[in-house]
This record gives C-alpha cells, sequence and structure tokens, in this order.
C-alpha cells in the first residue's frame, strides 16, 4: 500500500512541476531583470518600426506565423537585453485564439534552444481582434504544453531549470482571472499526458483510481466501484474482461456539481494494458502502443481536473472503466457467453475487441444512475477507425443531430477535430448471435459495428461516441503536442461542456 500511495504522489507532484519548464506570470510594468525581449509582431506592424522592419528586411523575415527572428546584442532602445526574438503572427487580424496558442508552441521552443532566462514578452505591437487577457491566455496555454516533458524515469537528468517569462498586460486582473482559468485546462491535458506516458506497471485500474481520487481535494465527489461491487450491480461485461489480471477492475465515477441542472455525462475506455486476451495481440509496435488504451479515460479525467479547479458552473459525470486484458487460466475466452448490466448476453467472438464491452456496462450504469441529458464517450476502439481518419480526427458517431454539430463545433474551436462515420441500425444483424443476444463484433469488424455494439446500451438519451484511436499518441513534438501522450479529448469535452450551459 505504501508504494501505491507513494507512485500516486510522484505522479501528482510530475504533473504540477511539469507543467513549469515555464513560470509565467502576468505584469503590468517591463521586467527590468529580464535578459530576452519576445515581441509579437505582424507583417503590418513590424514596417511602422523602422529599425526593426531595417534587421527584418536583411534576414529576410516577413512575420509570417510561427517564424522567428533572434537578434543577439540589440542596439538601443533594446541595448538592455541579450537578445530581442521576433515571433511572426502572420495577419493579426485574422488570428484565432488556437492559432496564438500555436505561436505559444513556437514561443516554447525559440526559448528552450536557447540561454534566455528571464523573458519580457511584449504582445502590444499586434493589432488583434482577440482581447489581450485572452490573447495571453492561450500563449501561455501553448508555452506550457508545447514543453510538456515526462520525464520521471530518467535518473540522469538535470532538474530543468525554470525560465520566467513576464507577459506584458494593460488589463492586469482580466489577464490574471483568464490565465487561472486556462492554467486549469493546461493541468487537465498534462494530466491526462502522464497517465498515458506512465506504463502499465505504473497506471494500472487501481493507481488509476488513485488519481482520479485526487480529485476530491477539489470539490469533486469521487465514487469507486470495485469487484464486489461491479458484480453487485451486475455489471458483467467490465468484469469478464477485468478477470483474467490480477489487478482487479474498478469503475470510477467523479462528479462536479457545479450547478442544479441535468448533469452531461462523460464515459472514458479505461483499459491500462490491452494484450487482445486469448486473441492475442502479435505486431510487437501494436501491443507496445497498449499502454495508451487508457487514453479515454485520461481525458474524462483530465476534463474532470479542469473543470472542478475552474469552479466551472456546470453538472457533469465522468466514468471511468478500468480493467487490464489479459491472458491468464482465468481469462474470458472466445465463445464464452457473458451478461451485460442491462441484463443483454453477449457471445465473445474476440477477446481483443475488450474496449466496447467495458463501456457498454459504463454507459449503461451512467444512464441508469444519472439521468444525464446527454452521454459522449471516448475511447482507443478500433484500429479500424485508425486506418480511417488517422490522427486527423477523431471518429464521431451519433444517431442525434445536436450533438454531432456540437462536437464538430468545439472540434474545430481547440482543433480536436471529429469527423462523422455511419451509425446505423442497417449493420445490426452483424451482430447478430446465434446463441447469445449480441456478438462483441461484427463480421467487418469496423469502428462503425462497434459504435452500433455501444449504442445498444443506451436507451433513450441522446449519445455520441468518439473513437480516440490513432490520436492518443503523438509521434513527434508538433503544435500543442510532444512526442507521446497527447491528452486528446480534455480541450475537446472541456469545450463541449462549457458551451452547454
Ligand atoms: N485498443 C484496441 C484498438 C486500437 C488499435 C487502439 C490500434 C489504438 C491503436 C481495441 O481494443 C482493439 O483491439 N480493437 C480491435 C477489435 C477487433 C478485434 C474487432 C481492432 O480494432 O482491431
Ligand atoms: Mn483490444
Ligand atoms: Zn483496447
Amino acid at each position: 500500500m505504501f508504494r501505491l500511495s507513494t507512485l500516486a504522489a510522484l505522479l501528482l507532484a510530475t504533473y504540477s512541476a511539469n507543467a513549469d519548464q515555464f513560470a509565467i506570470k502576468a505584469s503590468a510594468n517591463v521586467a527590468h531583470s529580464a535578459d530576452t525581449l519576445l515581441l509579437l509582431v505582424s507583417p503590418d506592424q513590424l514596417n511602422t518600426n523602422p529599425q526593426l522592419a531595417a534587421i527584418s528586411k536583411q534576414e529576410n523575415f516577413s512575420a509570417e506565423h510561427g517564424k522567428t527572428l533572434t537578434w543577439l546584442a540589440p542596439a538601443a532602445p533594446y541595448a538592455q537585453y541579450q537578445r530581442v526574438v521576433l515571433v511572426g503572427a502572420g495577419e493579426s487580424e485574422l488570428l484565432t485564439p488556437y492559432q496564438v496558442s500555436l505561436l505559444g508552441s513556437t514561443v516554447a521552443h525559440s526559448l528552450l534552444n536557447s540561454a534566455a532566462h528571464t523573458i519580457q514578452l511584449d504582445s502590444t505591437l499586434l493589432q488583434s481582434a482577440i482581447a489581450q487577457p485572452e490573447l495571453l491566455a492561450q500563449l501561455s496555454h501553448g508555452i506550457n504544453l508545447a514543453s510538456y516533458t515526462f520525464n520521471r524515469y530518467h535518473t540522469d537528468d538535470e532538474p530543468e531549470k525554470i525560465r520566467n517569462i513576464y507577459l506584458l498586460s494593460r488589463e492586469l486582473t482580466a489577464t490574471e482571472q483568464r490565465l487561472a482559468q486556462i492554467n486549469a485546462l493546461t493541468e487537465g491535458v498534462v494530466l491526462a499526458r502522464n497517465l498515458i506516458n506512465e506504463p502499465a506497471n505504473g497506471i494500472y485500474p487501481e493507481t488509476f483510481v488513485k488519481q482520479a481520487l485526487e480529485l476530491r481535494k477539489l470539490g469533486a465527489k469521487v465514487t469507486v466501484l470495485d469487484q464486489a461491487a461491479l458484480k453487485k450491480a451486475g455489471m458483467g461485461a467490465h468484469l469478464a474482461v477485468g478477470q483474467g489480471s490480477q489487478r482487479p477492475p474498478y469503475l470510477v465515477i467523479v462528479h462536479w456539481e457545479g450547478s442544479k441542472q441535468q448533469p452531461l455525462a462523460l464515459v472514458g475506455k479505461g483499459i491500462t494494458f490491452d494484450t487482445g486476451g486469448y486473441n492475442l495481440k502479435t505486431q510487437a509496435d501494436t501491443l507496445l502502443r497498449m499502454t495508451s488504451d487508457m487514453a479515454g479515460a485520461a481525458a474524462v479525467l483530465g476534463t474532470m481536473h479542469t473543470l472542478a479547479k475552474q469552479k466551472a458552473p456546470v453538472n457533469v459525470v465522468g466514468l471511468m472503466a478500468l480493467a487490464e486484458n489479459m491472458i491468464s487460466d482465468r481469462a474470458y475466452l472466445p465463445g464464452d457467453v457473458i451478461t451485460a448490466g442491462n441484463g443483454k448476453t453477449i457471445e465473445i467472438i474476440n477477446t481483443d475487441a475488450e474496449g466496447r464491452l467495458v463501456m457498454a456496462d459504463a454507459l449503461w450504469y451512467a444512464e441508469q444512475n444519472f439521468k444525464p441529458r446527454a452521454i459522449v464517450d471516448i475511447a482507443t476502439l478500433t484500429g479500424s477507425k485508425v486506418t480511417a481518419l488517422g490522427a486527423y480526427y477523431a471518429g464521431m458517431f451519433s444517431k442525434d443531430e445536436q450533438l454531432v454539430a456540437q462536437l464538430t463545433q468545439a472540434g474545430v474551436t481547440v482543433q480536436e477535430k471529429v469527423w462523422r462515420l455511419p451509425l446505423t441500425d442497417e449493420m445490426l444483424p452483424e451482430l447478430k448471435s446465434r446463441i447469445a443476444d449480441l456478438r462483441n463484433t461484427g463480421s467487418t469488424t469496423g469502428a462503425s459495428t462497434a459504435a452500433l455494439f455501444l449504442q445498444q446500451f443506451v436507451t433513450d438519451t441522446p449519445f455520441a461516441h468518439l473513437d480516440i484511436a490513432g490520436n492518443a499518441l503523438s509521434s513527434s513534438n508538433k503544435g500543442l503536442h510532444t512526442e507521446g501522450g497527447t491528452g486528446f479529448g480534455v480541450r475537446l469535452l472541456t469545450e463541449w461542456v462549457l458551451t452547454q450551459q
């Protein structure tokens, strides 16, 4: 037990420290101690300053979005700095909040590659339609997310020296308030990334539950259903997936009741490792990626963290279905018939189609116990989705046009995009079993039949399923992402929830 709680504490320590390669503060005045001046510039504004215009011309810098120019040992009036970094914003009237967060990413990469230590950031040259508090908050979000690292297992890493960034602000109070809000979002993403990056001997159902319990400190209600409670509730599908592992399954529920309206429900797939079970995954690289098969649950926990930390005026319940899909003499077998919480019997055609089984029970439980206004689930559910959409989009499946429109819009806003794929009863014959009510795979084993399987466990609540297989891990540092866990879904779900008030 001691070991477990130490791990939980360490992970939390890690997740706050890792967002802190930079300490970012708003200030009303120019910091005198700064060694570096960061100037955000657009092509037009650049030309109104003859000195900057001359330097830019000489260096072929056109203030294109995401381009930088470092001017070492600058002349007056910048002589007090060791360097001035011009950060191109492109046409500033056209900037969106997301594009500003990308500029934050540019800033982070540029600073991490330099000896800059104390940084003054000045965005006042920009003539953007975005209010200054929002602009500075998005920059800060991008700086923190793009400088994220997961280094708790590197024993020889030097401790990072924290660099200070001062954001020059003419609306200090509003900027500080907006920064506090967006920092809660950054923390939610970082929490999800840490959980995803943590290997299966660090995060398994019990240690994931410990992480969820931490949200009590933020005033959320956390309920844990252990194996006995799952049995009592009759959730035989979730139990079947978990029964092969020494590490028992859990359903953990985080409830943030920031308003008295009918709740929204978020349901996440939390397979802490997916061997495939007796339908063993045989491709080494696919198997290795299965430490991220709890990315849906991580996105739900990250979102709940954000909402609770923000004290958002919303009523949201997050359910995370946790299990390890293993091989052992107790594991479920192909051909087994199991009974889900809703009483339906399922013939196991393939033990590797485990995600839909744990999700089926969690969806049923969410609808029965919380009577939500809408249910959105998020899961690394199928390889078929990866083939169809890769990392470009999450697959979205829903019969509810309103939910489809809302999630599409939220995805565009935060650039965690979703693309609708079919969810249609036309495919139901594929899920018919000779000996049970349902089979756990369709004959075409696709993302759509998986979604249709899930739909069988929601009766009359507006429901959308997000398949994020392919979105959970990034292969490079690109945009707001760093290599490894992306935390995909935290920004999307938070945006969706906050626009549903
Ligand atoms: N966790 C996998 C899906 C997955 C694959 C996620 C690749 C990320 C990358 C899921 O549990 C799975 O194994 N799905 C099978 C289902 C099939 C056996 C019907 C699949 O899609 O191959
Ligand atoms: Mn699987
Ligand atoms: Zn899986």
